[in-house]
């Protein structure tokens, strides 16, 4: 779709991105899902291999990919992304956690396709926590650079700082996801940059690809 760096500038950096919504199954042909498109993890993947990184895709959707120096893994739910995850962590130099986990997942997966009853108007599901991916991960962090995303509604920087901290990541990339042509489904994002010590960056509206350019622009720039 694009090419703009003519130079590798990350020759030699191995990445992981996650990217998409997980779908927690109910039964063979139900799960419980979200909005996310998976674009902004797509972009983050795309950028990094076109400038030289070795990128491993983990991911539940798979449209929009452009590059050879991409691997994907196919995963579904949060526990098949934390495993897959997990497997891959200890290789890599960076972990781009853009993927929007469910937090919470069936209890119970039925093998048979769930049959409404005739007599019966409401139904229960019973939901348990998933883990926490980017928490547990961030705990095996030896060299590696971890960027979390953080999804709010209100008081976005205080919420995104808190996520900071307890996840003990090296970044969040925040966005508001009630703001219009912010976040979930579409092609732009606003997006607001926060690290320790550091005072946070807001940057413009612009398109997913733009964030992930920028973004890795910055890498290079202020991490490598
Ligand atoms: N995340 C994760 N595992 C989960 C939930 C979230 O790894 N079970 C990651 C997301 O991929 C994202 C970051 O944690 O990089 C923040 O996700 P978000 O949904 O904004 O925050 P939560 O910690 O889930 O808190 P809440 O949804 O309650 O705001
Ligand atoms: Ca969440």
């Amino acid at each position: 779709i694009f090419k703009m760096f003519t130079k590798p500038v990350l020759a030699g950096v191995n990445v992981i991105v996650t990217a998409g919504g997980t779908k927690e199954a109910l039964d063979p042909v139900r799960f419980i899902g979200n909005n996310s498109s998976g674009k902004m993890g797509i972009a983050m993947a795309n950028v990094a291999a076109d400038m030289g990184a070795h990128v491993t895709l983990i991911s539940t959707v798979h449209d929009y990919l452009n590059s050879p120096n991409i691997d994907e893994i196919q995963v579904n739910t949060a526990v098949e992304m934390k495993e897959s995850l997990e497997k891959v962590f200890p290789k890599n130099d960076v972990l781009i956690m853009a993927a929007a986990v469910s937090d919470f997942r069936p209890m119970h997966k039925s093998t048979q396709k769930i049959k409404k009853d005739a007599d019966k108007d409401l139904y229960t599901i019973q939901l348990q926590k998933n883990p926490d991916i980017l928490k547990e991960i961030s705990k095996k962090k030896d060299k590696q650079f971890v960027v979390g995303f953080a999804a709010e509604t209100e008081n976005l920087i205080p919420y995104a700082k808190k996520k900071l901290y307890e996840k003990n990541v090296d970044m969040i990339l925040a966005n508001d996801v009630s703001k219009a042509g912010s976040g979930f489904n579409v092609d732009t994002n606003e997006i607001t940059l926060i690290r320790r010590d550091k005072e946070p960056e807001t940057w413009p509206l612009m398109s997913k690809n733009d964030i992930a350019a920028k973004f890795w622009e910055y890498y290079d720039e202020h991490i490598k």
